[in-house]
């Protein structure tokens, strides 16, 4: 029986980057196929190129956009090495499924709270075993597709140096920019897109989805330092558009928001896509 420590120890549990275990579990409608966000994607952006996923979480759209669109090959890092662990999980059960129909997996299938095994047993995480030996223990030959395209890392994105000589085609940030500014402050939030547009090569394409400012109140006091990181950010989401054209150097921005069909309350984010 759980005792009262251990449920109190429960409920206090915070995710201080966004770094939610079940992301997609409120996020997505049960039943539905596919996250609504990838029917404003275009195959163009994805379609044989080299494609990174900042803050992937738990690796589901990672894994989906490889999928539907055909990467040549997709990474997605984050901060939390729980949700890389969580996103391999879900890589191998994708690869399982979809060997059997080589269709895309639906979200639904593939999210799974208590990370039940396929007899319904509850497992518990993976010990920590270093992310590149798990991508190479994949065991049929149906899997290695997906397993040479799809791969995760634990990165703090914001913090880590990037050598030059690893470019991308395409670099997605969906749902990340204000953890990284709660965080880091207005320095890390133009770290990041500076990053992000050394990374990219010229032509290549960054897709955003920026959380509103308002939105930024009801996380303020998940740590001392977002609290008082809240206080001193002078940018507000309204300006990356401008700061990313005037002052990083993207050339054009497409709004792809309007094609998105109406998500669960509080999802209703713009999504742009910035060209190099
Ligand atoms: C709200 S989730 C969004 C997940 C996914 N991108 C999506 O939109 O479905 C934000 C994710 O960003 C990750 N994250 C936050 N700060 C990060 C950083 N500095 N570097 C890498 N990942 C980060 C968190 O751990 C979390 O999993």
């Amino acid at each position: 029986m759980e005792t009262q420590k251990q449920s109190s120890k429960k409920r206090k549990q915070v995710f201080p980057f966004g770094n939610y275990r079940s992301y997609y579990g409120y996020r997505i409608d049960q039943g539905t196929d596919e996250d609504p966000r990838l029917k404003v994607l275009r195959k163009e952006w994805f379609e044989g190129k080299e494609c990174l996923d900042i803050g992937c979480n738990n690796g589901i759209i990672t894994i989906q956009i490889a999928q539907k669109f055909c990467c040549r090959s997709i990474l997605g890092i984050d901060i939390d090495s729980d949700r890389v662990q969580d996103a391999y999980w879900n890589l191998r059960k994708s690869a399982r499924l979809s060997s059997s129909g080589n269709k895309p997996v639906k979200a639904s299938k593939l999210q799974d709270k208590d990370h039940a095994d396929d007899s319904g047993n509850r497992v518990t995480a993976l010990s920590r075993v270093d992310t590149k030996e798990i991508s190479e223990k994949h065991s049929s030959p149906e899997q290695i597709d997906l397993f040479t395209i799809v791969s995760f890392k634990r990165e703090n994105f914001v913090q880590s140096r990037h050598p030059p000589g690893k470019n991308y085609d395409t670099i997605l940030c969906l749902s990340v920019t204000k953890w990284i500014h709660l965080n880091w402050g207005d320095d890390g939030l133009i770290t990041l897109f500076s990053e992000i547009w050394k990374l990219l090569r010229p032509g290549g394409i960054f897709v955003v989805e920026p959380q509103p400012w308002k939105s930024y109140e009801s996380n303020r006091s998940v740590s001392e330092t977002t609290a008082a990181n809240y206080r001193n950010i002078t940018i507000r989401p309204e300006q990356f558009q401008e700061i990313l054209l005037d002052k990083i150097g993207f050339r054009t921005v497409e709004d792809i928001t309007s094609g998105l069909t109406l998500s669960k309350t509080g999802f209703n984010r713009p999504i742009l896509v910035f060209r190099k």
